[in-house]
């Protein structure tokens, strides 16, 4: 087969211009394969090293939350928004156009309901399921300390096993017992465990005191959950000092969808998360695309 067609060009090989070998841009994930690195890269802006995932996935426990009675009407504007839908494989199928491009983390552990103890879940999705939704990371549920937490650990390194081998990453999220204390001690144990286990990042709740020790002492990306609705100006400072404190993004669910103006608080969040914005300054631009809005 002919190279070009009557060229009788020299060809250029660049002998001048070393290969470059850059490093990823991602906390921890240097030595990951490149399927692994180019998911990751469509969830962590490659620009900002951040990410503002919007978490919907909470009907796999809790049926119909406030906000996400119709993820079709509710939540598929938003998509445009956001750098991430984290979500169920149910919802994804039946209610979100499959024509979308942005990244998609499948929620893929279960098995409990918000009348029973919540610890006992288990891979609930085969990877083979999340290959075919095309998706960028699978997220599962880790309970450190809970009832069921051997089976939540296992249940875990089992994805990253199964991630590590068709290149797919897995957020582990650390689920916090009713009773348990959310302090520093406990989440630098909870998302280093999930760290030295495999998972390639992880996701936790902020804390007013000791955050930064929890970032710094686990070595892969920390994302953080917005938790029960707070008003707007306090879930922008939440959002804010997590960034300030070392988290590479948000997987805020309610306190963007329950918002009385979701697209005016998402596009606030991506001010604080990806170009260092402060609460203030998000809020105001909040209350202004609100008041456009009307
Ligand atoms: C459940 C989850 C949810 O996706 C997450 O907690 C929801 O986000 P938010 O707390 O911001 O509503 O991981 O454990």
């Amino acid at each position: 087969m002919a190279d070009i067609d009557g060229s009788n060009a020299p060809k250029e090989f660049y002998t001048d211009i070393p290969q470059k070998s850059e490093n990823f841009y991602l906390k921890g994930s240097n030595s990951l394969d490149w399927g692994m690195k180019n998911r990751l890269s469509r969830i962590f802006n490659p620009v900002s090293g951040k990410t503002v995932m919007l978490a919907v996935d909470h009907g796999y426990f809790l049926g119909p939350t406030a906000g996400l009675e119709r993820i079709d009407v509710n939540i598929v504007p938003l998509i445009p928004y956001a750098d991430t839908l984290m979500i169920t494989r149910g919802a994804l199928r039946t209610m979100v156009p499959a024509d979308t491009q942005k990244a998609i983390v499948l929620r893929v552990t279960g098995g409990a309901s918000i009348l029973t103890e919540l610890s006992n879940e288990d891979l609930a999705v085969d990877i083979e399921d999340a290959i075919r939704l095309n998706v960028c990371a699978m997220a599962v549920q880790v309970y450190v300390g809970s009832e069921h937490e051997h089976q939540t650990i296992l249940s875990m390194t089992r994805m990253v096993d199964m991630g590590l081998r068709y290149g797919m990453p897995t957020l582990a999220v650390t689920a916090v017992g009713k009773d348990m204390v959310r302090d520093a001690k406990y989440f630098r144990l909870a998302t280093r465990i999930c760290a030295e286990l495999g998972a390639q990042y992880v996701k936790t709740y902020y804390i007013s005191e000791g955050f930064e020790t929890v970032t710094s002492s686990c070595p892969v990306p920390i994302v953080i959950a917005g938790g029960k609705k707070l008003p707007e100006i306090d879930a922008l400072t939440m959002a804010y000092r997590a960034i300030q404190e070392g988290a590479a993004g948000v997987d805020m669910g309610r306190n963007i969808f329950q918002s009385t103006a979701p697209i005016a608080m998402l596009k606030a969040v991506r001010a604080v998360v990806h170009d260092n914005e402060t609460p203030e300054k998000a809020f105001e631009m909040y209350t202004t695309l609100k008041s456009e809005k009307k």
